[in-house]
């Protein structure tokens, strides 16, 4: 019987390097993404001690690096059985005139073209071998935070064009959203954000939850306490979560 593969992107980043370690262990073979590829072959020489590695390199925010890695992919003749879509980055900034759209238009690039473009080149493989997308969001999925407007048009962006895509392929295709909290990775350390008071979880803790829930075919995942309160404040008492996240929230969370 032919290895299950998934690709994994952002692959060598805190979170993505985190789900990495977690399939390999559990058997599946592993297609890493990311743009530096010795970054990549670090990763790939690590876990290939673990179960069957490839890398490839790709910046999922150019449509043409996305199409050579799907060649690239293809060419390897491995069962692919789930994409899952890690790559993002951030920017906190208050919108006002010092906002700086090349910034906005990188991370919607990144964050939200990327997931697009991928999905696109994978969906009909995926269809046949009764695959998984697993896309990471984050609380900012669902609810409000400030100093993220890009942020929140990615990742709110991401919940409309799967819910479509869910209703259009209906079981097809196994479509999961994460929405972990606060995760201690580099995008943290990249954005000087200090999270002390606040509840954070390890990659490693993330990355086991997001397995189990792909195991069990989930269809939303909400990763740790933050996650599950902002869900029900925001749904259930939006002007007490907005409020409350005024006073918690600064730009150096
Ligand atoms: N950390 C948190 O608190 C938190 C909370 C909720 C959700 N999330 C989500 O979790 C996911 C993983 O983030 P993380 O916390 O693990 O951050 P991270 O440590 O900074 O990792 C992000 C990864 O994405 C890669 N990446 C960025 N732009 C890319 C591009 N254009 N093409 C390919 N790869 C690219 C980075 O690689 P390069 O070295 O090439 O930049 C890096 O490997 C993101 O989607 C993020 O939004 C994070």
């Amino acid at each position: 019987m032919l290895k299950d593969y998934v690709i994994i992107t952002g692959a060598y980043g805190g979170l993505g390097k985190a789900l990495s370690l977690v399939y390999a262990k559990e058997g599946f073979g592993l297609i890493l993404l990311g743009r530096k590829k010795k970054k990549l072959q670090e990763l790939e020489n690590e876990l290939s001690k673990i179960s069957e590695i490839e890398s490839v390199v790709c910046d999922v925010s150019n449509w043409k690096s996305c199409q050579k890695a799907y060649i690239q992919i293809m060419d390897m003749g491995v069962k692919i059985k789930a994409l899952i879509n890690n790559a993002g980055i951030t920017y906190i900034q208050n919108f006002d005139t010092n906002y700086k759209i090349d910034k906005y238009q990188e991370l919607i690039n990144t964050n939200l073209n990327g997931v697009v473009y991928l999905t696109q080149l994978f969906i009909d493989v995926l269809i046949k071998n009764k695959g998984s997308i697993i896309t990471i969001s984050s609380v900012i999925g669902y609810a409000p935070v400030i100093g993220r407007t890009a942020y929140a048009a990615s990742k709110f962006g991401l919940e409309g064009f799967f819910s479509v895509l869910g209703a259009e392929q209906d079981d097809k295709l196994h479509i999961m959203m994460a929405y972990p909290t606060f995760i201690q990775t580099q995008i943290r350390d990249n954005s000087n954000l200090s999270v002390k008071k606040y509840e954070v979880l390890t990659a490693d803790q993330v990355a086991n939850k997001i397995f189990d829930a792909y195991s069990k075919k989930k269809s939303k995942v909400y990763i740790g306490k933050t996650a599950k309160l902002s869900y029900y404040l925001y749904k259930y008492l939006p002007n007490f979560y907005v409020n409350l996240m005024r006073k918690k929230v600064n730009n150096k969370i």
